[in-house]
């Protein structure tokens, strides 16, 4: 198998623990281990947990939590994984043969992109246009939907657009998959991180053949637990499990009863009303910022994730302008071009007020000099 690289995570993996500013990150300010115990009384229950293996494919407990968030699920609809993207690694690996045609929302957090190529797919973009506030044109889904369609691959909300599917797209992509009987497999890691508007409608329920991918890392502020879940049918779950039992085997154990304590729903609520007034606060930063350019930046507002995907008009590579930041600045956004878009950059606002705001001076300066290079001003 030979490996398609995975530009924007080899970028954020070299550089992200090394530089004054990271703003690639598209979650918010993680919780502190403290903080999500909530007690001294937890946390010192806590520390009796022994440093065993877990259940392989997650507690009983968490998956029942799990499944609870989803229409007439049960624990055995849910497997436990390290972090989503191993739960898109596991979805991938079961559904992609070599010669199957995969549809791929594009632009996208771009593993399974990658994914779908590595196991001998062949990748068929579906466009969302920044015409249409990054939506796609649910005529065009149709025709690329073929009876060879092995699977459609969305992610709703959009990284790194933060756009989330309209009602008339949501249709299409399910009429598709039920009329060509294709898999449909939705990272849903953004759903609960709404900036504005209404918690997105989770695609699961509506079709046999759903994978459901998501996760603590971004709505949740919990990366650093890596816990991840695939929901689905529960024949294909097991599956998936078996496929699990090639790559990590299990979640660590805590991260597992972290995970319980973070989805109890209560505390589930109050994580997510955490992550969108940061959200709130950090876009109204990072929107004055952007009007406060003028003309040189243009983007449609993202609805969900602590992400912009902003177009820019200065006469450079977006890659070589995230160099030049990285290099120069030691500040890391997310080039265009690592999405195939160039003339755009990531930036993550999910930061601390501060931290956000000097970062965003290092591309100022950056900015400036650009400008005096380039004879504009
Ligand atoms: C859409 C999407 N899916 C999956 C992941 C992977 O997240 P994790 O493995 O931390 O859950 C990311 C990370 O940025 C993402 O944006």
């Amino acid at each position: 198998m030979k490996l398609v690289p995975f530009e924007m995570e080899r970028w954020q993996s070299t550089w992200e623990n090394t530089v004054d500013f990271n703003l690639s990150e598209s979650g918010v300010q993680p919780i502190p281990l403290r903080e999500l115990l909530g007690d001294e009384a937890a946390t010192e229950r806590f520390l009796d947990h022994p440093l065993a293996y877990s259940q392989g494919n997650g507690t009983p407990e968490l998956r029942a939590k799990i499944a609870a968030m989803y229409r007439d699920a049960s624990p055995g609809h849910v497997l436990v994984t390290n972090g989503s993207s191993e739960a898109n690694l596991l979805a991938m690996w079961h559904l992609v043969e070599r010669g199957d045609e995969v549809v791929v929302m594009l632009p996208n957090y771009m593993e399974n992109w990658g994914l779908a190529q590595m196991f001998g797919g062949n990748v068929t973009p579906l466009r969302l246009q920044e015409s249409r506030s990054w939506q796609f044109d649910p005529d065009e889904l149709s025709s690329l939907v073929t009876p060879k369609t092995k699977a459609i691959a969305i992610c709703n909300p959009n990284n790194p657009t933060g756009a989330v599917m309209g009602d008339a797209q949501r249709k299409a992509v399910l009429d598709a998959a039920r009329d060509r009987g294709a898999w449909l497999l939705s990272d849903e890691v953004y759903i609960g991180a709404e900036r504005e508007g209404p918690r997105t409608e989770s695609v699961w329920g509506e079709h046999e053949r759903t994978l459901i991918v998501n996760g603590l890392s971004k709505a949740y502020a919990l990366p650093g637990l890596r816990i991840g879940w695939v929901v689905g049918p529960p024949e294909a779950v097991a599956t998936l499990w078996a496929h699990h039992d090639y790559t990590t085997l299990a979640p660590t154990y805590l991260s597992d009863r972290l995970a319980q304590i973070a989805l109890a729903p209560k505390r589930r609520e109050e994580i997510l009303a955490r992550t969108r007034s940061i959200l709130q606060r950090n876009y109204g930063i990072l929107a004055d910022w952007i009007r406060n350019h003028g003309s040189l930046f243009s983007h449609i507002p993202p609805t969900a994730g602590a992400i912009c995907f902003l177009r820019y008009a200065l006469r450079i590579n977006s890659t070589e302008l995230a160099w030049r930041l990285l290099k120069e600045k030691s500040t890391l956004i997310v080039p265009g071009d690592h999405f195939g878009m160039d003339g755009f950059i990531r930036i993550g606002m999910g930061d601390a007020q501060a931290y956000l705001t000097k970062g965003l001076e290092r591309i100022d300066a950056l900015i400036r000099e650009i400008r005096t290079e380039k004879g504009k001003s």
